[in-house]
């Protein structure tokens, strides 16, 4: 009978351990890094770059704000915080801010990132014009400033979705524009990232039944450029309908500002799939992985065929191939549920391999900080973990549905309520009491309109804020300061 304790057999156990713990290893290290879309609950018209080292995303925000998430890996957008890297209160410019893009371009000072987005006034959006901000170094976190708004001095007229194409060596802007019922693509001289030089001219408009699905529409134009060959890919359609979807203009070595040097493919690259659940996907960027060896697409889109051009539509991303005849090859939306490698070179893995639907972050105004529960308890926290514990869901008031109350994600019937100047989650009992301690009137933020404010829907003129450093009630005779109205205003951030 062989003792246990013989020394060839302790021998034979150390080496099939490490044989296994080798093993086991080696595969999960082989194990490709995998992510699920969408990358955020909110993300209409999204940009996306690998940049020394940090993916960067902005999407559309429709308000006065402009943002910028930044994270290491592809999936770890999911839960990097929306920054604000540019608040604007100029009227003629201040709102209904659309379609960011950042682009690494030379400037008088050296390379600059230049932040194009479409911005108008307040309560319409008949004077959308195509703006543009200039960093103070390299760094596309910012810090921004304003630096023009880019036109044709000779038609000055509606304007969105801008963004640059290099080509031949100049600098062309590419926008879109309505003439008569059509929404069309224009490209225009540019004598520097922020002046267009020359007319504008007119470079596609919608002809294809496939474009003209609601609306009469090509727009979100963007270059893409390999192998010597140069695309403009656009969305076609009115965003508001599943058709939404992208079409190409393929440039034929003409002189760029010449429309007849633009090529209409006659059907579109990309479009809903319906067996995926994926409708109107479009307003597309492009972006390499981090070795340089993929290229890939991120988008909006809605996960229902009823969805709309609203904040609902959410970013996805998806790696793209190249034909044999040298054009794009954007395949089929994926599902939502579909792992997706991670791109060449990302080793980040999915922190949230699914987003729950419809959870709203209620961030506190000028912190990259997020309301949280940690049980019982409220507070804002920079790094809320688990993350979880900072996602809400907001429901119509349960004392009034014009007013709200606000579930926690992960502790189904726990609601944000007050007891006295105190503020808990606390699982709803069903009481009137309850119910009316749990409902908050949504208010102009109190430190910046476009922020919002909770008001006690029970305690009239109280606010959700900050006493003696703990998040409490304040009466609003007490929220005079700075710091106390910044305390009691947030932002929903889907
Ligand atoms: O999402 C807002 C605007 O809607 C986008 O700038 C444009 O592409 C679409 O019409």
């Amino acid at each position: 009978m062989t003792r246990l304790s013989s020394p060839r057999l302790i021998v034979g156990m150390v080496c099939a351990i490490l044989a296994l713990l080798t093993l086991s290893l080696s595969s999960a290290q082989s194990e490709p890094a995998t992510l699920r879309n969408p990358l955020t609950i909110s993300g209409p018209d999204p940009w996306l770059t690998y940049y020394d080292g940090y993916y960067y995303l902005a999407t559309t925000t429709g308000g006065s704000t402009l943002n910028m998430r930044r994270s290491p890996t592809l999936a770890g957008l999911k839960t990097a915080s929306p920054i604000h890297i540019y608040q604007e209160t100029d009227p003629s410019r201040c709102c209904n801010m659309w379609a960011p893009e950042f682009h690494l371009l030379e400037g008088p000072d050296g390379p600059r990132w230049y932040y194009y987005y479409s911005a108008g006034t307040s309560g319409t959006l008949d004077n959308q014009r195509t703006h543009v901000l200039e960093s103070a170094g390299t760094d596309p976190m910012g810090p921004y400033s304003y630096k023009g708004r880019l036109f044709d001095p000779g038609m000055d007229t509606w304007a969105i979705d801008g963004s640059i194409l290099q080509l031949n060596d100049a600098l062309h802007f590419l926008f879109s524009s309505w003439v008569g019922p059509n929404q069309v693509l224009f490209i225009a001289p540019m004598s520097d990232p922020w002046t267009l030089n020359g007319p504008r001219v007119q470079i596609a408009a919608p002809e294809y039944d496939w474009e003209k699905s609601g609306l009469n529409v090509t727009e979100g134009p963007v270059a893409l450029q390999h192998d010597g060959r140069t695309f403009i890919i656009y969305s076609g359609s009115f965003c508001a309908t599943p058709d939404y979807a992208l079409g190409m203009l393929t440039y034929n070595g003409g002189d760029p500002l010449d429309a007849a040097s633009w090529v209409k493919s006659p059907e579109p690259l990309f479009q809903r799939s319906d067996a995926n659940g994926v409708f109107g996907p479009g307003h597309n960027g492009f972006f390499k992985s981090p070795d340089g060896t993929e290229d890939w697409i991120v988008y909006h889109a809605n996960d229902s065929e009823v969805g709309v051009c609203d904040d609902q539509r959410t970013t996805r991303v998806q790696k793209f191939t190249w034909n044999a005849d040298g054009t794009p090859n954007f395949g089929v939306p994926v599902a939502l549920d579909e792992a997706i490698a991670a791109p060449s070179g990302d080793t980040g893995i999915d922190p949230l391999p699914d987003i729950t639907a419809g959870v709203t972050r209620l961030q506190g105004y000028g912190l990259d900080a997020f309301l949280r529960h940690v049980d019982e308890a409220v507070r804002l926290d920079f790094a809320p973990s688990p993350l979880q514990d900072s996602w809400f869901f907001i429901h119509p008031g349960l004392a009034d549905d014009e007013a709200i109350s606000i579930e926690a994600a992960n502790r189904p019937g726990f609601f944000l309520r007050h007891q006295g100047m105190a503020v808990i989650f606390a699982p709803n009992d069903g009481s009137a009491e309850f119910a009316e301690a749990a409902t908050w009137w949504r208010r102009p933020g109190l430190a910046d309109d476009t922020w919002l404010s909770l008001e006690a829907f029970s305690q009239p003129g109280s606010f959700l804020g900050q006493r003696f450093g703990v998040t409490a009630l304040a009466e609003l005779a007490t929220i005079t300061s700075e710091r106390a109205r910044a305390d009691a205003t947030f932002l929903e951030v889907k």
